[in-house]
């Protein structure tokens, strides 16, 4: 195997360029390019980041105006050009359409910012110290972000810091058949239960990094009207899921509910810059002026970047339509290899789906193989068993042929070898 400087002087920490081991040096739209000239068609989308693919040509050419006529890069939160610009579209394209009603804080420029931001502003708003979070989720890997995430192999730098949490199922954990809502109901009514009222519950509406398990409309509802009766916050994490990949901008619309805040970041920038924005409820606005301050918020280039890709897929129903086209045929895909002795479950809302394996050791084997085969696909779930295909939303119809087939023929083989008992 080659080696990298990457493999002799990066930090242990380093994560997927060790499943991804090769050098890339450029990339259009849906395929990665490495240096020895090999194509790798990308279902990993930067884990989120990249809904409207690599170096999207208009995205480039607005940046590039940009960049020419000396527009500002960083000026802390200075009101610029840039930062109007974006508000403004993000006002009448985003919020405005969907009737909600939200003030705009640029946190730092990572996903667990936000999260760190509304943990913080909601306990501050409250007055009061613990958040329930979910079996399975994952928040971001600073300390508040860390402390709400489920997994404990994660969790386990910050040990016993994680305090004031609250861990719960997400719905259908396990199968088990447990009611989360109706079990916290009882808990907050009894005074003797040892639970007490939280300032928040934070929550994905799928979880990404937890499985891809997908919360049904009516148990959100439901849990956002427990959240209205008893005064707690309700946080939704839309970091992975936001910015069209249920092929609605905001995963809960059609939706009867509206979150107090809401993060979004990873495909905001539209361009893989860094950004991350939480939206806020006017009324719970109570930061002080700096209060939760930081040297990049709200990024220049990204904004710029941000507002042209909002004009550009969310001016009308096109993208949505669009997205929702290939969604079937990822569900397609699906349904047809579902059947198969290795597959324990398959799931699938827009263009995030999951295929969930017997065991890690199947799903880790079929994203090798399809690497070799030029395809960028990761695991997640508790321990690694689920597939989870992410494509960009702007992937041509062949590549995505070209990706479901080949994990379609990898599955059927690798069953195939199980079936034998060569597995
Ligand atoms: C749902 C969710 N929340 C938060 C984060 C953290 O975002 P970041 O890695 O930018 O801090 C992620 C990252 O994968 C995520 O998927």
């Amino acid at each position: 195997m080659v080696k990298y400087s990457s493999d002799q002087y990066e930090s242990n920490v380093r994560s997927y360029c060790r499943d991804y081991h090769v050098l890339f040096k450029k990339a259009r739209n849906d395929i990665l390019e490495a240096n020895d000239g090999k194509k790798y068609v990308d279902f990993l989308s930067g884990a989120g980041t990249l809904n409207y693919g690599h170096n999207h040509p208009l995205l480039k050419n607005v940046l590039i105006n940009y960049l020419k006529k000396d527009g500002i890069i960083h000026g802390l939160d200075f009101i610029t050009n840039a930062k109007e610009n974006f508000i403004e579209i993000f006002q009448n394209k985003i919020l405005e359409p969907r009737d909600l009603k939200y003030k705009l804080q640029f946190t730092g420029p990572t996903g667990a910012n936000s999260v760190e931001a509304a943990l913080k502003l909601a306990r501050k708003f409250t007055n009061r110290s613990n958040i329930v979070c979910f079996t399975n989720a994952f928040h971001g890997m600073s300390m508040g972000a860390l402390s709400v995430t489920g997994s404990i192999s994660r969790r386990e730098s910050i040990s016993t810091l994680a305090n004031g949490v609250i861990r719960l199922p997400f719905e259908n954990y396990k199968n088990l058949n447990i009611d989360t809502i109706t079990l916290l109901q009882n808990m907050l009514d009894d005074p003797s239960s040892g639970v007490e009222l939280p300032a928040a519950i934070i929550i994905e509406t799928i979880q990404g990094e937890g499985g891809v398990n997908i919360a049904s409309k009516e148990w959100l509802e439901n849990l956002c009207c427990l959240c209205r009766n008893k005064g707690i916050l309700i946080i939704f994490d839309e970091i992975q899921i936001g910015c069209g990949r249920t092929s609605k901008f905001f995963s809960f619309e059609g939706y009867n509910l509206v979150p107090d805040m809401i993060c979004v970041s990873k495909s905001l920038s539209g361009f893989g810059f860094p950004m991350s924005l939480l939206l806020i409820n006017p009324d719970i606005d109570i930061w002080s002026p700096g209060e939760h301050n930081g040297t990049f918020r709200g990024h220049n280039a990204a904004f710029v970047t941000s507002a042209a890709a909002i004009n550009q897929f969310w001016s009308d129903d096109l993208f949505q339509q669009e997205i929702q086209m290939k969604s079937s045929i990822i569900d397609t895909f699906l349904k047809r290899i579902s059947f198969l002795e290795i597959i324990a479950g398959i799931r699938i809302k827009g263009m995030i789906a999951g295929i969930e394996l017997l065991s890690q050791y199947l799903a880790e084997k079929i994203k090798s193989l399809a690497f070799d085969s030029k395809l960028i696909i990761e695991t997640c779930g508790p321990s690694g068993e689920v597939l989870k295909l992410l494509p960009p939303l702007t992937i041509t119809y062949e590549n995505l042929n070209y990706g479901l087939d080949l994990l379609e023929k990898l599955l059927t083989e690798t069953n195939n070898e199980f079936k034998n008992k060569s597995l």
